[in-house]
């Protein structure tokens, strides 16, 4: 697939929940070429500082318009510059890179869906994609977040017709506790979902793995690591193996999560 490396206009930029922004960019050849879990390095300016682009996953892909979204959270120095960008300014991106999310095996009928805080970002475009693809999916939305304040607004879920689980850590919405929490009381209350997709931090996802494993469902978890390149070659966003495969014994072999990633399936090889 081709990589663009363009300078594209910006749409729309707007708060959506607290320290939660989506910027709207106009690109219509890396909205046809980019695919749901694939990620963006954005370079938030012209300037020498920051330095390095910033990776981001896609959120929406709507190929017609020829316009892609990203969903950020404001956590330091590049995101806060993000956030004064205005409509009509230009902008450098560098996309599509990495591998993203495939379809659930013939035969899924029910798939999970387990966002952590920003982890819900590419979920809008996966969501599309699956119901393009499988109109008869049962499709749930488990999403945490630190507080009620930070939870974006679901109704594209369910207006797609994907039940949604709300949780938060402080109890202000939904369930009282963490996703993985929300994700063991739905076990043992309903029937288990053939497939998953995990997007959040990293002691998420690990609980996350663990619970797949223990359990014997496959699924796909999207990862996030510092990243300077972006293209496979700094070796900075390396992860071992082992995180996934739970084989403390095995060799330690690395990951490139921009490249090899930064979706890598669980229950079959990486
Ligand atoms: C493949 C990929 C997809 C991503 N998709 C999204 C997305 O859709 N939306 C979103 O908001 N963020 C996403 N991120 C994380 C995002 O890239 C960082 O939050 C952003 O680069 C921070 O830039 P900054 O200059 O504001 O923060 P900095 O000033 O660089 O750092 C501020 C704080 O954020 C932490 N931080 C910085 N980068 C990361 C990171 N990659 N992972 C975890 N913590 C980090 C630092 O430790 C520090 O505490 C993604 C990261 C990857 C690798
Ligand atoms: S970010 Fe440089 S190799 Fe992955």
């Amino acid at each position: 697939m081709p990589v663009f490396q363009v300078k594209a206009i910006i749409i729309e930029n707007s708060q959506m929940a607290r320290d939660i922004w989506r910027m709207k960019i106009y690109s219509p050849e890396i909205t046809k070429a980019a695919y749901p879990g694939q990620f963006l390095m954005l370079r938030v300016r012209d300037e020498l500082l920051p330095l390095l682009r910033r990776p981001f996953s896609f959120s929406t892909i709507n190929v017609s318009e020829g316009i892609f979204s990203i969903l950020y959270k404001v956590v330091g120095h590049g995101t806060r510059l993000m956030t004064k960008m205005l409509a009509g300014e230009s902008v450098g991106v560098l996309a599509p890179l990495g591998r993203g999310f495939s379809k659930p095996p013939d035969g899924t009928k029910r798939v999970w869906l387990l966002a952590g805080g920003i982890g819900i970002a590419p979920f809008f475009a996966l969501l599309e994609m699956l119901k393009r693809d499988s109109s008869k999916l049962e499709i749930s939305l488990f999403y945490g977040a630190a507080t009620g304040e930070e939870l974006v607004d679901c109704r594209f879920f369910e207006n797609n017709n994907c039940k949604v689980n709300l949780c938060t850590d402080d109890g202000t919405c939904g369930l009282h506790g963490l996703i993985t929490d929300s994700v063991e009381r739905a076990c043992s209350l309903t029937i288990l979902p053939d497939f998953f997709y995990s997007c959040g931090p990293t002691p998420m996802q690990s609980k996350v793995i663990e619970w797949a494993k223990c359990n014997g469902i496959r699924g796909q978890v999207s990862m996030e690591t510092y990243m300077a390149c972006g293209m496979g070659v700094c070796l900075g966003c390396s992860i071992s193996k082992k995180f996934f495969t739970g084989n403390k014994n095995e060799e330690t072999n690395y990951l490139r999560v921009c490249r090899e990633g930064p979706v890598f399936s669980i229950g079959e090889e990486n």
